[in-house]
């Protein structure tokens, strides 16, 4: 075969790193990891053999007794990054890779004191997934080469190291001042799920299994926030067969992290905007967990196939909600999700390329057309497989379907296979042809519904005919039911409507950010003045995309927004990650179309 990734070098017919070694000292003056790389390559080998680097310095590359390996590197190419080719002698098993990572590399993120919650340590965290890892060492960065790994990470004394693998204890480093972290992953997985944070971090056990680290600050409030996770992973392995990964830990992130969960192995890492008290936003756990199934024991084999991953978990974890709170809860969630699906079925264009479920992204960038369309597409799609297979049915064939393909990377076409293998006729019944290869939403979609959503949307109907939630009803909310009446709001809305909104339903003080954020997204449509300073502060400390998005996009509505979004931006964009800048500048471009 040849290269069977449109977003990396990695060549099937070349040998293959079965086992990657890092030994790398952060830098956190410089801003940079350095140190060595050493690939396994599982037998004796020879010939070329090609590796995806990013903004990476290669020093030199050694066989196993130190002999230097010729190298030669290929053009700079603005998605893939620059290939290293490496020209392997006869009976090669290891290479030794010396490097230096860049200041700029987009899988870290470096922060300074002042964007932590503690305010006296820097903070580094990587962000892999799609196609990162390469800015941090060079590899094969493609899911279908899938790797166990090794790392000693040295770090300043007074911070701690975690990755996505499993603790092997630690030492002084060779410099005064310093420690090493050891750790060993010894399950195989694609590169994109190696992961690593430092900075001054605590941590309380949850379950013999689980425990949550997270600055000092905030880890009692994360001990509260995520108390329930044994009970989750419980009916999760219920539901989709034991859980692999040993340990399931999680890491609260600094407010920068421009994700709201990845699903790291081993430690999942989270934003603190989960961090509402009352475990209202725990479903985004939920989905990260669900990915120790699909995601992470099956994976997509490239970004083109990246439904595979989200929309298999969106629907496990709608599986999983349901499992711990039951149908009404499940369906507030599906309608939560059918929002952001039409959100972006207009953001894109209805029949645009980048809405089918099987893609095509070669030459494309993955984060320029990341949305939720892989996620509650592909979760609509599954969950039409089960109700035209049955629940029961359906079951078995997921749990067949992850002890078949796990621990491997798989196209769409090798999942469809396996389903007409399984669940005969079933494809042809859905029409699954249209689902993964057309472009907008399938007539026979299903529609997920509820009496009490009923209820919120003949509610929400009736606002603009000065219709009114009782006191009483807002008080019986939970707060997934109040996201849903917000998201069903006209707008903009008058200053009469926006202060009586904020008044009785307490918006702009609420710690829940989904709730707070829909909140402000319409008040700053609005242009409705008493909650810019709100605005502010929570675009000046939260990085999550999801968030940034529509306040920046909201802000577009009259000249005076417009000027606070650009005024804020400046303030805030140098703490944010560069994918947090990108995608606000993006919203911002449109401003003057
Ligand atoms: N794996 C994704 C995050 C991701 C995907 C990052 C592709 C970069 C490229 C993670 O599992 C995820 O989907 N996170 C969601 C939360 C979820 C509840 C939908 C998020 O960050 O909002
Ligand atoms: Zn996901």
């Amino acid at each position: 075969m040849a290269r069977t990734d449109p977003h990396s070098y990695f060549d099937d017919s070349q040998p293959r790193t079965r086992h990657l070694g890092l030994e790398l000292e952060v830098d956190f003056e410089e801003h940079r990891l350095e140190g060595w790389a050493m690939l396994d390559l599982g037998e004796p080998s020879e010939g070329p053999l090609d590796l995806d680097t990013k903004d990476l310095e290669i020093y030199s590359v050694e066989g196993e007794g130190g002999e230097p390996i010729p190298f030669d590197r290929g053009e700079e190419e603005p998605i893939l990054g620059k290939r290293l080719r490496i020209h392997l002698p006869e009976g090669t098993r290891r290479v030794t890779i010396e490097y230096v990572t860049s200041p700029e590399a987009i899988g870290l993120q470096w922060l300074d004191p002042a964007q932590t919650e503690g305010k006296r340590h820097p903070f580094v965290f990587t962000h892999f997934q799609p196609i990162h890892a390469r800015t941090c060492m060079p590899c094969q960065d493609s899911p279908r080469a899938r790797v166990v790994y090794r790392a000693a990470i040295t770090v300043p004394s007074d911070l701690t190291a975690v990755m996505s693998a499993g603790s092997a204890g630690k030492g002084p480093g060779d410099r005064p001042g310093t420690t090493t972290y050891l750790f060993d992953m010894p399950h195989a997985i694609p590169t994109y799920l190696i992961a690593l944070a430092v900075g001054n971090l605590d941590s309380r056990a949850l379950s013999p299994r689980s425990r949550v680290w997270a600055e000092p600050e905030t880890v009692e409030a994360a001990e509260h926030e995520f108390a329930g996770i044994e009970d989750m992973i419980t009916r999760a392995e219920e539901l989709f067969g034991p859980y692999e990964w040993d340990r399931y830990d999680m890491l609260v992130l600094p407010p920068s992290f421009p994700y709201g969960g990845m699903e790291n192995p081993r430690l999942t890492f989270l934003t603190p905007t989960l961090l509402a008290g009352d475990r209202s936003l725990v479903d985004v756990v939920a989905h990260e967990l669900a990915h120790s199934w699909t995601g992470n024991l099956v994976t997509n084999a490239s970004v083109d196939h990246f439904w595979l991953n989200e929309g298999a978990t969106v629907w496990a974890e709608r599986r999983i909600v349901e499992a711990l709170h039951g149908q009404d809860a499940a369906a507030l969630g599906w309608a939560i999700g059918e929002k952001a699906l039409q959100a972006e079925f207009k953001r894109f264009g209805a029949d645009a390329a980048v809405t089918r479920l099987r893609n095509d992204l070669k030459g494309t960038d993955p984060d320029d057309v990341f949305s939720s369309i892989p996620y509650e597409k592909g979760a609509r799609f599954m969950a039409l497989l089960e109700r035209t297979a049955g629940r029961e049915r359906f079951d078995a064939f997921i749990r067949s379907y992850i002890e078949r393909f796990r621990f491997t990377s798989i196209t769409t076409e090798e999942f469809m296979n396996f389903v007409n293998q399984e669940l005969p006729g079933a494809a042809d019944q859905v029409g699954a042809q249209e689902w993964l290869y057309e472009p907008g939403m399938p007539k026979n979609a299903p529609v997920f519904r509820s009496p009490q959503l009923e209820a919120l949307d003949n509610l929400a109907d009736g606002f603009a005919d000065g219709e009114r939630p009782t006191a009483a009803q807002i008080e019986s909310w939970s707060p997934a039911e109040m996201l849903v009446y917000l998201q069903r709001l006209p707008r903009p809305l008058d200053e009469e409507a926006c202060r009586w909104l904020d008044k009785n339903l307490e918006l702009t003080e609420r710690g829940n950010y989904e709730i707070l954020v829909e909140w402000l997204t319409i008040a700053a449509a609005s242009d409705y003045e008493p909650v810019f300073e709100r605005v502010r502060e929570v675009l000046l400390r939260v990085g999550r995309m999801k968030y940034l998005r529509p306040l920046y996009k909201a802000l577009g509505a009259t000249p005076r927004t417009r000027a606070l979004a650009r005024e804020v931006y400046a303030a805030a964009s140098p703490g944010y990650h560069e994918l947090s800048r990108r995608v606000s500048e993006a919203v911002m471009d449109k401003y003057d179309a």
